[in-house]
């Protein structure tokens, strides 16, 4: 190195003191050699200290609302929700159209029946045997058969049967129910002892009865029925509802 700088002291002074300097060495300077090569990069120097914060950024168009757009799609209908409670009872619907006309019906036709039946036998009955009212008065339907003194049922219902009969000693009456004039069930049976004078005994019974059916009277032993002018004795019945 030392060499190195003494070249560069007479390449610096070769004008002013070659005499001097120069003339020590007495050589010609020499060519400049060529430039080294350059040297490796040096280190990465330490980051700098943090800037300072930038100014706000702008949006590229602030303020410039786009137009609405259309509505999506609906979505999928959703799951079914559990089961509510029952509302309130709704107030009554209004009253319906009347209906047709019904039928005629035929109580005017069939639904009769009524009879009232004198006896005017002065001999008295026959005991166990149906006594014979045998002078109807009144016999709708003619269900009322004198011949046999009994009335037979031709309109299913109930029936109301009652007796005024004129007696002069011990009567006791049955009312029968029956099928036929000769065998029957008793369903009331009314006496009346008295000696030797007139008096009214009565009866009578409400009862349903069937079609066919017969409804009599009937003495026991005790049987002073009469029916004499003045002292009658009546047999009398009448349909109150028939069957439906
Ligand atoms: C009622 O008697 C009549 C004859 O008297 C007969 O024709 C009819 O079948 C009888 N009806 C019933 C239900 O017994």
């Amino acid at each position: 190195m030392q060499v190195v700088w003494v070249m560069l002291i007479c390449l610096a002074g070769g004008h002013l003191a070659s005499a001097q300097l120069c003339k020590t060495y007495g050589t010609i300077p020499g060519i400049p050699g060529s430039p080294g090569l350059p040297g490796s990069n040096g280190r990465n120097g330490e980051n700098g200290p943090k800037g300072e914060q930038g100014p706000p950024g702008l949006s590229e168009h602030e303020g410039d609302i786009g137009q609405k757009g259309e509505p999506g799609e609906p979505g999928h209908p959703g799951k079914i929700g559990p089961r509510g409670f029952p509302g309130p009872m709704g107030l009554p619907g209004i009253p319906g159209l009347p209906g047709l006309r019904g039928d005629s019906g035929d109580y005017k036709a069939t639904a009769k029946s009524a009879f009232s039946a004198l006896r005017s036998i002065s001999s008295y009955p026959r005991a166990n045997y149906p006594v014979r009212f045998e002078r109807a008065l009144t016999n709708e339907k003619s269900h009322y058969e004198s011949r046999y003194g009994r009335f037979v049922c031709r309109v299913p219902g109930i029936y109301y049967f009652t007796y005024h009969v004129t007696s002069r000693g011990n009567l006791c009456l049955s009312i029968i129910k029956g099928r036929s004039s000769s065998t029957g069930e008793k369903v009331v049976t009314f006496c009346d002892y008295v000696q030797s004078s007139y008096q009214i005994t009565t009866g009578g019974v409400v009862l349903q009865l069937a079609m066919n059916e017969s409804v009599w009277l009937q003495p026991t032993e005790k049987n002073s029925l009469v029916g004499i002018e003045g002292s009658d004795s009546i047999f009398s019945g009448f349909l109150i509802f028939p069957d439906a």
